[in-house]
C-alpha cells in the first residue's frame, strides 16, 4: 500500500490550501467522492487478506477521519470569512441624518367644508352640486331675481360669452341656483347642502372674486320656522364647538325667501381680539328663510302643499371666525408657510402639520 502519511499530508494540503467553498468541495470529492483516491483504496481491502484488511482498514479508516476533520475545520474558516466579509460590506451607517418626509396639510376651506357637511349630515343632508358657469335663469330669474330687479346690481356678476335664451351666462353669485336645479330634478321631501365656488367682481381684506358658500334647502309639507330655527342654532353651536352659544334671528330681506332672516351669533371683543360665544357684541354668519312660493312654483312644486326653508354661508367667512384667520386673501396665495401654520393634518399623517396637532 502507498505510504499513507504522504498522502495524508497531501490531501490536507489542498484541503487547508482551498480558497473557498467550491475549491474546498472539490478537495473532498478528489479524496472522498465516488472515485477519490481514498474510497479507491477502500476498494483494495476487499482483495486483501483477512489480516492485512483488518489492518489497512484500520488505517484507512483513520485517515478517512483525518481528512473529514481537516475539511470540517477548513469549511468553519471559509464559512466565517464569508459572513465577515458579508457584514463589512452590508453595514448600516446608523448616523446618517433621517430623510424628512413633507407630508401635506389640509387647506382650511376643504377643512370648514368637511365640518360643515358633517354636521348637516347628522341631520340628514345630503351634498348637492351644480355648474359655476350657470345660466341667468336658475342664478337669478328662478329665484324670483326678474332681469329688472335692484338685487341684480347688488350682486356684481361676472358675465361670460356664452348667451342662454338671449341672456349672458354668468359665474354663479351665489350657490342658491343649485336650489332650483334639484327641485325641479327631485320630488319632496328635499334635505340637501351644497358646497361649492362662487364669484363676485370684489376684492378686498374680506372679498375675493372667488369665493366658496354652502347652500342648504329643506322643501317637506310641514317644514316651519322653527325647523329653521332649531336646526340652523343646532349647527352654529356644533360648528363654533360651543353648547351655549347665543343665536339671533334678525329680519332681513332676500328675494327667495318669505320671511328671511340673517342670524348672528354672539361675541365679544376684548382688547381688540375677537371671542366667539357671549358678551354683547353679534356677528352675521349667514342669511335663511323661508321659501319664496315664486320660487317652488318656478321649479314645478306646488306651493299650496310644499313648503320649507333656505339658508346660505360663506365658507371664508366662518373660517376666518373659527380659526382665527385675520386676511381673506391669503386663502388663495398658495404660500406654504401659510399653509403649514393654518392648515390641517389629513387622517393617515398621525403627526405634525398645524394646529391639528396641537
Ligand atoms: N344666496 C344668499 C347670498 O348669497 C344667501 C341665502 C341663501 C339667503 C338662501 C337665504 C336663503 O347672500
Amino acid at each position: 500500500m502507498e505510504n499513507l502519511d504522504e498522502i495524508k499530508s497531501e490531501i490536507t494540503g489542498q484541503v487547508a490550501a482551498a480558497a473557498d467553498l467550491d475549491a474546498l468541495e472539490q478537495a473532498r470529492i478528489g479524496a472522498l467522492g465516488k472515485k477519490g483516491r481514498v474510497t479507491e483504496m477502500m476498494k483494495g481491502l476487499g482483495a486483501m487478506s483477512a489480516d492485512e484488511r483488518k489492518e489497512a482498514g484500520q488505517a484507512l479508516n483513520s485517515l478517512k477521519g483525518d481528512i473529514n476533520a481537516a475539511i470540517d475545520a477548513r469549511k468553519d474558516t471559509l464559512e466565517g470569512a464569508h459572513i465577515d466579509a458579508q457584514l463589512e460590506a452590508e453595514r448600516i451607517d446608523v448616523t446618517l441624518p433621517a430623510r424628512r418626509i413633507s407630508a401635506g396639510a389640509i387647506h382650511p376651506i376643504s377643512q370648514t367644508i368637511e365640518e360643515v357637511v358633517s354636521i348637516f349630515g347628522e341631520m340628514g343632508f345630503t351634498v348637492a352640486e351644480g355648474p359655476d358657469i350657470e345660466e341667468d335663469w336658475y342664478n337669478f330669474t328662478a329665484l324670483n331675481i326678474p332681469p329688472d330687479h335692484p338685487a341684480r346690481q347688488e350682486h356684481d356678476t361676472f358675465y361670460v360669452n356664452a348667451i342662454k335664451d338671449g341672456q349672458r351666462m354668468v359665474l354663479r353669485t351665489h350657490t342658491s341656483p343649485v336650489q332650483i336645479r334639484t327641485m325641479q330634478t327631485q320630488k319632496p321631501p328635499i334635505r340637501i347642502i351644497v358646497p361649492g365656488r362662487t364669484y363676485r367682481c370684489d376684492h378686498d381684506a374680506t372679498h375675493s372674486p372667488m369665493f366658496h358658500q354652502v347652500e342648504g334647502l329643506m322643501i317637506d309639507e310641514a317644514t316651519h320656522m322653527g325647523h329653521l330655527k332649531g336646526c340652523l342654532i343646532d349647527f352654529c353651536r356644533a360648528f363654533f364647538g360651543a353648547a351655549e352659544l347665543p343665536v339671533r334671528f334678525r329680519p332681513s330681506y332676500f328675494p327667495f325667501t318669505e320671511p328671511s332672516a340673517e342670524v348672528d351669533i354672539g361675541c365679544s371683543f376684548e382688547d381688540g381680539t375677537l371671542k366667539i360665544g357671549g358678551g354683547d357684541d353679534w356677528l352675521e354668519i349667514l342669511g335663511s328663510g323661508m321659501v319664496n312660493p315664486n320660487v317652488l312654483e318656478n321649479c314645478g312644486i306646488d306651493s299650496t302643499k310644499y313648503q320649507g326653508f333656505a339658508f346660505g354661508m360663506g365658507i371664508e367667512r366662518i373660517a376666518m371666525l373659527k380659526y382665527g384667520i385675520p386676511d381673506l386673501r391669503t386663502f388663495y396665495d398658495s404660500d406654504l408657510r401659510w399653509l403649514r401654520h393654518y392648515g390641517f393634518a389629513s387622517l393617515d399623517v398621525p403627526s405634525m402639520v398645524g394646529r391639528a396637532a396641537r
